[in-house]
């Protein structure tokens, strides 16, 4: 789907038009079983002691909730846009229709406040996903819209407890109040961090969890720059998914600072872990940090021991995602870097942030599809699509691609897991081989998820027809 540029005009200017595009969702608006989104003001004590203001969710007092969803079940969101800004929900590694994506002039006319729109889709794959704005992203995440999305399997593999942590940074002065959002100088580098690093809005969570029990520990990196790296020094468990995705062989859970896991913006974990059998007894979930490691969470363990074991886990199923055909693959090079055009204003997507400092294959995105600019590269519907990304700056960039789940292929510096994902770390001069079945026809955003980055040039779109 595409929109003429005076469409596109007309929707900035305030006036709604009725394009038929949006036909299909509005007939859906009655839906009982609906969960409502209300994007809405917060406000929140993130720093002990200070009530924040000026946050960003879609409850008045907390972070977003962790959306649960049946794989294979129909599911719909009824989001309404309870501020003065544009927004549009996107459903982060959701294999999803395209005009269920959520994104701004490539799949659907941002949502003005005041007005709704319906996103019904079907989750094939289950897993931990997670959804934001695609729209004033820097504003709207930075200020905490940001929530994890679990997909469930038809049959729980056997855990007690189930529990998501949703890692992100907040930009806060000493009044616990926000101060810039970000800043140019970090813009044009790695991003801009936080001041205050939090889970599920928290500083230093505390979560119960039974003794002896298994736990299923999800953890999302949903900051717009911060690249968070998980290790938990005294738990007895395993990585059993990484993005969603099962592994086919379970990693060993980084115990130690020196083995953490890597987890850059947009990527997910899940850890199989047994709590210790003794009530009150802690397992610490450590992420490293400018100033020392951090403790993120803790987990408590209550009650008596259920002296489970983890042995007793059914493996998660995969899910059932084509198998690329390397043998006849097409391979599409793109390089990242920066741009020289600096001051440029540049409309990432939807919403400004009023400079240009990046770019793909030497070209920043001007930033929406309304501007007629094309696709990066173009598939058939079940052509094996080869994406080498090559990273020719200083700075990692987590590479994300809409709608379609890829393989990590390659690295000329590392040895590949081959786990499927939708989010590629690249590090600094860093080239990585992706690969996946075009599939799912539509325009899938394909930009770096540090939100920075995004707004300022690196992105654009690939196309499946
Ligand atoms: Cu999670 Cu286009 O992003
Ligand atoms: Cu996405
Ligand atoms: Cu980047």
């Amino acid at each position: 789907m595409s929109f003429s540029r005076r469409q596109a005009l007309t929707m900035i200017g305030g006036a709604i038009a009725a394009p038929s595009a949006f036909g299909v969702t509005r007939a859906l608006a009655q839906n009982q079983n609906a969960t409502p989104l209300l994007v809405q003001p917060a406000r929140a004590e993130i720093m002990p002691g200070f009530i924040t203001k000026g946050l960003v969710s879609t409850r008045p007092d907390g972070p977003p909730p962790v959306l649960r969803m049946r794989q294979g079940h129909a599911f719909t969101a009824h989001v309404k846009n309870g501020t003065e800004d544009y927004t549009a929900m996107h459903w982060h590694g959701l294999r999803i229709p395209n005009d269920m994506d959520g994104v701004p002039y490539l799949t659907q006319f941002p949502i003005a406040g005041g007005e709704t729109f319906d996103y019904l889709y079907t989750p094939p794959d289950a897993g931990t996903y997670w959804y934001h704005p695609h729209c004033m992203t820097m504003e709207q995440m930075a200020r905490g819209l940001t929530g994890v999305l679990i997909v469930e399997e038809p049959e729980n593999p056997g855990f007690d407890a189930d529990i998501a942590l949703n890692f992100k940074d907040f930009r806060l002065g000493r009044d616990g109040q926000f101060i810039d959002l970000w800043t140019a100088r970090g813009a044009a580098r790695t991003g801009t961090f936080g001041t205050v690093m939090t889970a599920n809005w928290t500083v230093d969570l505390v979560e119960d969890a039974p003794a002896g029990g298994l736990v299923r520990l999800r953890v999302a990196a949903t900051d717009t720059a911060r690249m968070y790296r998980l290790f938990l020094p005294n738990a007895t468990g395993h990585v059993i998914a990484l993005d969603g995705h099962p592994l086919a062989t379970p990693m060993a859970l980084p115990t130690r600072e020196e083995d953490a896991l890597p987890l850059a913006a947009g990527q997910r974990v899940d850890v199989a872990l047994r709590m210790p059998d003794g009530e009150g007894e802690i397992v610490e979930v450590m992420s490293d940090a400018p100033g020392g490691p951090r403790r993120m969470a803790r987990l408590r363990a209550t009650g008596s021991s259920l002296h489970r074991n983890l042995a007793e886990l059914e493996p998660l199923p995969a899910n059932a995602i084509s198998e690329p055909d390397m043998a006849n693959a097409r391979l599409e090079e793109f390089v990242f870097g920066w741009s020289p055009q600096g001051d440029a204003p540049n409309n990432g997507f939807c919403g400004t942030l009023g400079y240009t400092f990046w770019s793909i294959n030497r070209k920043p995105w001007p930033g929406d599809a309304a501007t007629g600019t094309g696709p990066l590269a173009t598939f058939k519907r079940g052509e094996t699509a080869v994406l080498r990304l090559r990273n020719e700056s200083p700075n990692a960039h987590p590479i994300h691609l809409h709608g379609l789940t890829f393989r990590v292929i390659a690295s000329n510096q590392r040895a590949v897991s081959s786990n499927w994902t939708d989010t590629a770390l690249l590090q600094k001069g860093e080239t990585v081989d992706v690969a996946f079945v075009a599939d799912n026809p539509g325009d899938w955003a394909f930009h770096c998820h540090v939100i920075e980055h995004q707004k300022t040039g690196l992105a654009g779109y690939i196309r499946v027809l």
